[in-house]
């Protein structure tokens, strides 16, 4: 084994100092030879330098003038991961190591041992590998459905890239999904990815799941690839009608649109939007002239028809489900996410649908911590009875500090790519068991492509390279200008 320092000072049980003799990396995995319980894993925490190089003598340097020679050290902190003991169990010594031991850079062995990574056969779900390792990262997928998952990071931080990874691994293991897309971005699931010379290294082979994805929108004009989808026209009361007009002004406009409805319910118990068309023809006055245009343009929408998209279009056992936002206004979004995830949670309760996992994009915004969304109630409930009923959440944030922290405390599994804004980082240090400072540090200089995972089946926070995509990826950003 390669030995890369010495323990000096104060030896704690957590934490432990290391003079170190061979420059290593924040991040890396260590390892001490125990009296009593053989090699236990470590991990450098932090790093710094010290010299005697005082700001007189700093000065003299500056100056140009000879100085004598600086000494300086390259000194650690190391956290204590544990080791497992004879059943299994990882543990951690319960008497400090001693000063003058030395410590060794850990070998893939011993450091797979006591991370628990495994294969999982066929209850994981390939992330990726460990960082500057050939170690696969499988997620549990019944503790994703199970126990929730968040996915965090700033914009165009990967979260996209990294969801698409795991709903290719979901759709593998036949996991049934529903997925709000607010900008249609994951239709792509359905199309192989381009050669990546990166692909070798992790042994992903490009792969599409056409036959596997299913996409629905309330805007077919605007996104093609999609089929309709409805809701029907009687399940939805006056005041969420006004919502799907584009009216906010309720004081106004909810009489005489209740008015409008009632009449028509009397005489045609199967009415449809041109019904309400028709009976707002003839009001006067500016509300009843605006009424009508604004039914006219919902009837345009076709999004509320005598009959709404049925649950068993939506829902298909090991298909993934994607409801495509693109171009649907902020307050619809919210009434349409309210009503899936409602529609959901009730029959997932009566067992008629397969268990599965809900995925929010773009979460802070249909779970606020300040405000509310129509949808919020819902998917607060999800978040903390879900797991009993077999239907999981997973949202997906840029802004952690901004969704609702009773849905984000329930996730139990976090996949965090670099997150800068204080805030969030801040949120996220709050919600997450486990992290150390040097971690929380590090979340904000995370590379492109590398993740902080923690839960998932594994009991230590991990730092994942992410695994290329076998599908294309569809978030990508739009080119201003070119070369
Ligand atoms: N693991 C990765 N490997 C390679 N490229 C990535 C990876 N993750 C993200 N990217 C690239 O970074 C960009 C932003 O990623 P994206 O997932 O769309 O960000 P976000 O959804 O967080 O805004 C994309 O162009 C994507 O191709
Ligand atoms: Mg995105």
């Amino acid at each position: 084994m390669e030995d890369v320092g010495v323990i000096f000072g104060d030896v704690g049980l957590g934490h432990f100092q290391i003079s170190l003799s061979h420059p290593i990396e924040r991040g890396d995995y260590l390892t001490i030879e125990d009296e009593s319980h053989g090699r236990v894993l470590c991990q450098l925490d932090d790093l710094h330098r010290t010299s005697d190089l005082n700001l007189e003598r700093a000065d003299e340097i500056g100056r140009g003038e000879i100085s004598t020679p600086i000494h300086e050290r390259l000194l650690g902190v190391a956290t204590i991961i544990g080791f497992r003991d004879g059943q299994g169990i990882v543990k951690i010594p319960t008497i400090p190591f001693r000063p003058g031991a030395k410590v060794y850079r850990a070998e893939e062995p011993l450091i797979a041992e006591v991370l628990g990574l495994k294969h999982r056969g066929n209850t994981g779900a390939y992330v990726g590998l460990l960082r500057n390792h050939d170690l696969r990262i499988e997620l549990d997928i019944n503790q994703l459905v199970q126990r929730h998952v968040s996915v965090l990071a700033k914009t165009g931080g990967g979260k996209s890239y990294l969801l698409g990874v795991l709903i290719e691994e979901l759709l593998r293991h036949k996991v049934t999904c529903v997925i709000i897309d607010p900008h249609g971005e994951y239709g792509s699931l359905r199309n192989p990815a381009e050669k990546n010379g990166a692909s070798a290294r992790f042994a992903v082979e490009a792969q599409g799941f056409a036959k596997q994805v299913q996409e629905f929108s309330p805007d077919v004009a605007l996104n093609p690839s999609a089929k309709p989808l409805t809701f029907s026209l009687r399940h939805i009361d006056p005041r969420d009608l006004l919502v799907f007009m584009g009216l906010t002004n309720v004081k106004s406009y909810l009489a005489p649109l209740k008015e409008i409805v009632d009449a028509v319910a009397q005489t045609n118990a199967d009415y449809g939007v041109k019904d309400l068309v028709r009976a707002a023809e003839h009001g006067e006055g500016a509300v009843a002239e605006t009424l009508h245009e604004r039914l006219e343009y919902l009837e345009q929408t076709k999004i509320l028809g005598p009959k709404g998209t049925s649950l068993s279009e939506l829902v298909v056992k090991g298909v993934a489900t994607l409801i495509n936002l693109r171009g649907v206004a902020p307050d619809v979004q919210e009434l349409v996410v309210a009503r899936i995830a409602s529609n959901l949670f009730d029959n997932r309760k009566k067992d008629k649908i397969p268990p599965l996992f809900l995925v929010i994009e773009e979460a802070h915004n249909f779970a606020p911590q300040q405000g509310t969304a129509t949808c919020s109630r819902i998917l607060k409930n999800i978040a903390s009875e879900g797991r009993k009923f077999g239907l999981g959440l997973c949202v997906v944030t840029q802004r952690a500090a901004r969704i609702d922290k009773s849905v984000l405390s329930q996730c139990n599994t976090q996949l965090i790519l670099q997150v800068t804004n204080p805030l969030d980082v801040r949120a996220i240090a709050q919600s997450i068991e486990g992290l150390t400072p040097g971690m929380t540090e590090m979340i904000q200089s995370l590379p492109v492509g590398v993740a902080l995972v923690t839960g998932g089946g594994y009991h230590t926070p991990l730092f994942c390279e992410v695994r290329p995509r076998a599908t294309r990826h569809g978030g990508e950003s739009v080119r201003i200008v070119g070369n």
